[in-house]
């Protein structure tokens, strides 16, 4: 389970997020949404331990494990793995490479390499990507599309039990989309992990079906609700479901 208390976090002397709390239980399904720039993307890193945001107040803990405590590879190990809005090219490192090294570190790489390399295809070819990209270095020269996608695979090796998507449906065609979204839904089916998404489309939250939804504004989530409350946003937008908010609280 994730726990984020009471956090503050600070980039170049700038508040992003104030005293922002969010608790996800096994197998929940999380969405945040809310304007350009609200700290969504910020909240991701954070979780990753990317170290250019300081950390002023609160903590994060994940299994009762203090997660401020960690580097990426140990929150990697935790099995908590993030597509990221903007997913970074690694030039001269291979997907099979870097998948091998994470999963030997994991000490879940099959003893069988023919295994490995069977399911990888396997991956491939429900992902609609050429074989050719397990051998490719990490998202370089991808289109933006192709990034998303390649990132997925990653995560289909690697099974994270804490999902966190950053805008995985942005620069994605309609096909590729749709079958995004079912992939994915056919890994929480299989799995039943966490799942922390970001968006600011429906069709993902349509197939996906999130048990919660919290709107993130000023570095605060200013309103939660259930599905219903995502449908409510995409049709009238962010200003009318904060303000029916406030007229709740008058
Ligand atoms: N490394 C950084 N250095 C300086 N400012 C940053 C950094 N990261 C984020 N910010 C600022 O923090 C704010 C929140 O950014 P963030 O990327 O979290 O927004 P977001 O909610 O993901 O927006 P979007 O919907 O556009 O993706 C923005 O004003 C952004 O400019
Ligand atoms: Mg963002």
């Amino acid at each position: 389970m994730l726990k984020i208390d009471n956090l503050t976090v600070k980039v170049l002397d700038k508040t992003i997020l104030e005293n922002f709390n969010l608790e996800i239980n096994d197998g929940e399904i999380h969405v945040l949404m809310g304007p350009n720039g609200a700290g969504k993307s910020t909240i991701s890193k954070v979780i990753m331990r990317d170290l250019n945001y300081e950390i002023t107040k609160g903590s994060i803990t994940y299994n009762d494990k203090d997660l401020l405590k960690m580097n990426t590879t140990e929150v990697a190990r935790e099995k908590i793995s993030l597509i990221s809005q903007s997913p970074m090219e690694i030039e001269g490192v291979t997907n099979a490479e870097m998948l091998r090294t994470v999963l030997n570190d994991l000490n879940e790489m099959p003893a069988n390499v023919l295994e490995f390399n069977r399911n990888l295809v396997k991956i491939c070819q429900k992902l609609n990507i050429p074989e050719s990209f397990i051998h490719r270095d990490i998202n370089y020269n991808m289109s933006g599309g192709e990034k998303k996608k390649n990132e997925l695979m990653h995560l289909f090796v690697l099974q994270p039990k804490l999902v966190i998507l950053d805008e995985i449906d942005s620069g994605l065609d309609i096909d590729a989309l749709n079958l995004v979204a079912n992939s994915l839904k056919e890994y929480y089916e299989e799995n039943h992990p966490s799942m922390l998404i970001i968006t600011h489309q429906p069709k993902l939250l349509e197939i996906l079906k999130p048990d919660y939804v919290h709107v993130l504004k000023n570095g605060k989530i200013v309103q939660s609700g259930d599905y219903n409350l995502a449908l409510e946003i995409f049709k009238n937008g962010f200003g009318a479901s904060i303000m029916s908010r406030n007229d709740l609280h008058e």
